[in-house]
């Protein structure tokens, strides 16, 4: 019998000689059939089916040109040339980068989109991403997610006391492909680690936030985005693994650690291998994973809204938020860390609320700014109605891992809390005034649109002295000169948000508690929306926040990335199509394959110094505490630790 390899290269000899004779080729094992309907899979073989797709030059000039369309619109590309302290490490010039990435050669579709992702990652504005839907089809779970908190008064790395309870969730086919290889997860829950990768755990942690965390252009708050951490997902209370142990990404087949068991003293070397998990759409082989996952869906692009029928009829709704691909296979908080307290009226949702025992402090848990537009706002009324009726006088909110949402949720809790009476509750925004956005928008006036078709006519905006701006207004021709790092940066007009004709529940003429008795609690992983949320009280009310966890010794911010609106890249496609100027030589081009390049639109800038945009003005948490055994993962006994801590 002919071996394989002499086979194949006997078939190649005679398909070059007799090209059309339509020989089948030997069935080579096909890395796509190997996964092909499996939840979970070891990362080798879903990166095996990820490069079995050769680099396809059509492909990279169409993502690219895309991309580099797309950027004129990043109100931040500019600041990346040299970007001020303590936010330096995110100096990247864009351009010469894309120059380098149409230049390079690539074997697959794979590593071309890697280094995309990778880059877009790495500008540690989570607003501002390269998302592949073919290449971030996978979770990597490695079945010991790690924290850090302070025990007999040092800090230090552990494997989360929890993660047994925490990750059997993840259910049989995930727990017995351990038991399979003969590998003990169970065992190393609360060991203390010694190192990781060879490094000092910190340092490693360090690694994994500058390289894989992304989001936030704080290294601090991307260090705490490295441990695993309680949020709220799906409605639920549920935790989060980190981007050590849950990583959007298959590259790596194991983490190597030094650590000591629980009871033991000994220290020893563990590989601990990662397991991958699905979250793309099922296929059965690599045609179809192609087909389902990598080619451009009816959603992948913008449309003309004036040719929908019937046309809309109510404003579209601004969001801000990041993308946390984990959440799609969130899991639970195991219930041993969930409140023991009874929630208050309006917990359904995005907002889970409790009167602590003290029976003064009312805990307002905003694990989000989406979810339903209206029922966020009723549940905060119905929140606060009941802690005024059960008489609550001081109220704590908790913003960790707050991923943000729409804009005007942001602006709804900050005026009832602060009353109406302070007037416009949001920040002073732009957008940038490049050639093709002073097209959209008189595009836009041509066609006698409004804010029912797009988020460029100027009825979503209102003047500094708070009137609508009419449809018709041209905020954007002639654009305001900015300068940054020596580039001329034209922007549009400044202007507010009107998301006052947006709420559908009355808001307070006077702040429901003594402003000084609301103190807000996060991780620092508070992006978007909740940035905006909790800058504005800091600059305008300087409520009292604290931020746990981080690495010790090393300054943290307490909020995340903080533009003012994020356009994904159907919907700038839709402004783009809907104002009639998709056929001009600047407009990006449809997306071939299925993916989201979203940008950062709109700029805050900051009350505390008006030519600064929030997200690069540095404002620091006035509390700093570490996690303790007691209160990671706990958000109760969180919650009653900072009571203590920050009423007084
Ligand atoms: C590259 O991609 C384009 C667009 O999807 C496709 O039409 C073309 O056939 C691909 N080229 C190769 C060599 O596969
Ligand atoms: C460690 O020792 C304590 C006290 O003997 C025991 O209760 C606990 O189950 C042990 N934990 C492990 C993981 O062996
Ligand atoms: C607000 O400013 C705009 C633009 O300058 C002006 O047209 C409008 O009349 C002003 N509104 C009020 C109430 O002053």
């Amino acid at each position: 019998m002919p071996s394989p390899v002499r086979l194949a290269s006997f078939l190649i000899a005679v398909a070059c000689i007799f090209p059309n004779l339509g020989l089948a080729w030997p069935s080579a094992p096909e890395p796509c059939v190997k996964i092909a309907g499996k939840a979970f899979v070891p990362p080798a073989d879903a990166l095996a089916c990820q490069k079995s797709f050769p680099f396809n030059e059509t492909l990279r000039k169409n993502v690219l040109t895309n991309m580099a369309r797309v950027f004129d619109f990043f109100t931040f590309e500019n600041y990346y040339l040299n970007s001020p302290p303590p936010f330096q490490e995110s100096t990247v010039n864009i351009r010469a980068a894309l120059a380098k990435f149409s230049a390079k050669k690539y074997k697959t579709d794979y590593d071309f989109n890697k280094d995309l992702y990778d880059f877009t990652t790495q500008l540690n504005d989570g607003h501002t991403r390269w998302f592949p839907d073919c290449y971030t089809a996978f979770q990597n779970v490695l079945p010991a997610p790690v924290i850090t908190i302070e025990e007999n008064s040092v800090q230090g790395v552990y494997i989360a006391f929890d993660s047994v309870e925490f990750l059997s969730q993840l259910g049989p086919e995930f727990t017995s492909y351990f038991d399979s290889i003969g590998f003990d997860w169970k065992r190393l829950a609360g060991a203390k680690v010694v190192q990781i990768e060879g490094q000092d755990p910190y340092a490693y942690v360090d690694h994994i936030a500058s390289t894989v965390s992304g989001n936030y252009l704080d290294h601090g708050i991307r260090v705490n985005s490295v441990f695993t951490s309680y949020r709220i997902s799906g409605g639920t209370f549920s935790q989060r693994l980190g981007d050590l142990a849950g990583p959007n990404d298959v590259s790596k087949d194991s983490v190597t650690f030094r650590l000591i068991a629980v009871n033991s003293t000994k220290v020893e070397t563990v590989k601990i291998p990662y397991l991958a998990s699905f979250l793309g759409i099922p296929f059965t082989d690599k045609a179809s994973f192609w087909q389902n996952n990598c080619v451009a869906t009816d959603f992948t692009n913008g449309v003309d809204l004036k040719n929908l029928t019937p046309l809309r009829s109510t404003r579209r709704l601004a969001r801000a938020e990041i993308i946390d691909k984990s959440n799609i296979i969130a899991i639970d908080l195991p219930p041993v860390f969930q409140p023991s307290l009874p929630p208050v009226a309006g917990s359904r949702g995005v907002i889970k609320s409790f009167i602590l025992p003290d029976k003064k402090t009312g805990v307002m848990f905003v694990g989000s700014f989406g979810g339903s537009f209206g029922g966020f706002q009723t549940d905060v009324v119905s929140a606060i109605t009941e802690f005024k009726a059960a008489g609550v006088t001081q109220l704590l909110i908790d913003l960790t891992n707050n991923g943000g949402g729409f804009v005007c949720l942001g602006h709804f809790l900050h005026q009832y809390l602060a009353g109406s009476k302070i007037g416009y509750p949001g920040f002073v925004s732009t957008s940038r005034g490049n050639p093709l956005a002073q097209k959209i928008v008189a595009g836009d006036i041509a066609f006698g649109l409004d804010a029912t078709f797009t988020f460029y006519t100027a009825d979503n905006w209102a003047f500094l002295n708070g009137t609508q701006m009419p449809s018709s207004f041209n905020y954007n021709t002639p654009p305001a000169p900015f300068v940054i790092n020596g580039r001329r940066d034209p922007t549009s007009q400044r202007f507010h948000d009107t998301c006052e004709l947006a709420f559908s529940q009355p808001v307070p003429a006077t702040p429901p508690f003594d402003l000084n008795k609301v103190a807000i609690v996060n991780n620092g992983n508070c992006a978007s929306t909740c940035a905006m949320f909790s800058t504005l009280m800091n600059e305008k009310h300087k409520t009292k926040i604290a931020v746990f966890g981080g690495k010790p010794g090393t300054q943290m911010e307490f909020k995340g990335m903080a533009g003012n609106q994020v356009l994904e890249w159907a919907d700038l496609d839709t402004e783009i199509k809907t104002a009639g100027v998709k056929n001009d030589p600047l407009a990006p081009p449809d997306l071939l394959v299925s993916g989201n390049f979203r940008h950062n639109w709109r700029t805050a800038w900051s009350f505390f110094d008006e030519n600064k945009p929030i997200a690069y003005l540095s404002e620091l948490p006035k509390f700093r505490f570490p996690y303790t055994k007691d209160t990671y993962n706990n958000p109760q006994n969180l919650w009653i630790f900072a009571a203590g801590k920050l009423f007084t």
